[in-house]
């Protein structure tokens, strides 16, 4: 695969994951257009970008130097038409199906090359729903990352039903040869591998603190010193997103209508009241800013 056949990136949501996979795109060397909403959301999301790249210089992760050229081969906008030349564009808005619709028809009609790849980073709405949003379901595909993404390798890739094989076999290539990441291949479910067995166990961990079974150090305490996971399932849930955890559970609910996809009260009650995690400081642990 030739590695520049996606070389020109485009990112549409710079938060958590956009502004994370923008990163790894541009220390590949690519160059990377970030679309967000808005002005304000903008410089939101280059605070982001930089005060990861400077962590990873700050541990020796990276040169000064290439966190200069990543900054400087990436460009954050508030105007999706500054998609038309890209190569491959990858949505990671909000976990909102409405939203995500309106982002693949615009950047359908936007994106000038006819084989450009649309790879939609979602963690539960089907891939084919946004594939038909579009006017080439055939180029469009999951590629789900992980969180952190400058950190974590695996990329889970989603065909739907109308993905050609050529499209999943080049943003394969992309994963492996480009951003050195690990893929797995998943059908067109909710929750894809990685969610369909986690966010049933996150779930689990709110309503056992919910019903007062344990507190919520205890119960990280025991995953992580009982099970080695690195973290606890709430500590977890708080730095995935509250809001994005409920959407996902919301997504598999209404894919499998299995109980245990369901939100609990505990964790909508934590999303009306804006208690999102780290992002927002607050969620079931607190954070400086
Ligand atoms: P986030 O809330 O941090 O970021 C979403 C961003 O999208 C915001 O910056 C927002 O301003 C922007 N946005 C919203 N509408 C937009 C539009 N129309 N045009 C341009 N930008 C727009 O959410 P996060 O966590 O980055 O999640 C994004 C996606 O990644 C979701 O689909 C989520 O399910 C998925 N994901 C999240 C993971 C996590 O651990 N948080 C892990 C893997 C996937």
């Amino acid at each position: 695969m030739d590695e520049q056949d996606l070389g020109r990136i485009g990112v549409v949501g710079g938060g958590l994951m956009g502004s994370g996979i923008a990163e790894v795109c541009a220390r590949a060397g690519l160059d990377v257009v970030v679309v967000e909403r808005d002005r304000s959301a903008v410089e939101a999301a280059r605070r982001r970008l930089e005060g990861s790249l400077d962590r990873a210089v700050h541990r020796g992760k990276l040169a000064a130097e290439d966190r200069d050229a990543a900054l400087a081969a990436t460009e954050i906008v508030d105007d999706m038409d500054a998609l038309a030349d890209r190569d491959l564009v990858v949505e990671a808005v909000a976990e909102d199906e409405g939203v995500k619709t309106e982002v693949f028809t615009r950047a359908g009609a936007i994106v000038k090359r006819p084989d450009a790849i649309f790879a939609s980073n979602t963690s539960s709405i089907p891939i084919m729903k946004l594939g038909m949003a579009t006017d080439r379901p055939g180029r469009v595909v999951g590629m789900h990352f992980f969180n952190p993404v400058p950190v974590l390798s695996l990329v889970e890739i989603v065909p739907s039903l109308l993905t050609e094989a050529r499209t999943r076999e080049r943003a394969e290539a992309f994963v492996v040869d480009v951003l050195g990441k690990q893929p797995v291949r998943s059908q067109d479910r909710a929750g894809f591998v990685v969610n369909a067995l986690l966010v049933p166990y996150l779930l689990s961990a709110v309503r056992m603190m919910e019903s007062g079974f344990a507190s919520a150090e205890d119960i990280d305490a025991g995953m992580v010193r009982g099970c080695a996971h690195p973290m606890g399932p709430l500590a977890l849930t708080d730095l995935i997103g509250l809001d994005t955890t409920k959407a996902i559970a919301e997504s598999m609910y209404e894919e499998f209508k299995e109980p245990l996809y369901s939100p609990p009260p505990m964790l909508s009650r934590m999303v009306d009241a804006g208690l999102l995690g780290r992002k927002s400081g607050r969620g079931f642990y607190e954070y400086a800013s």
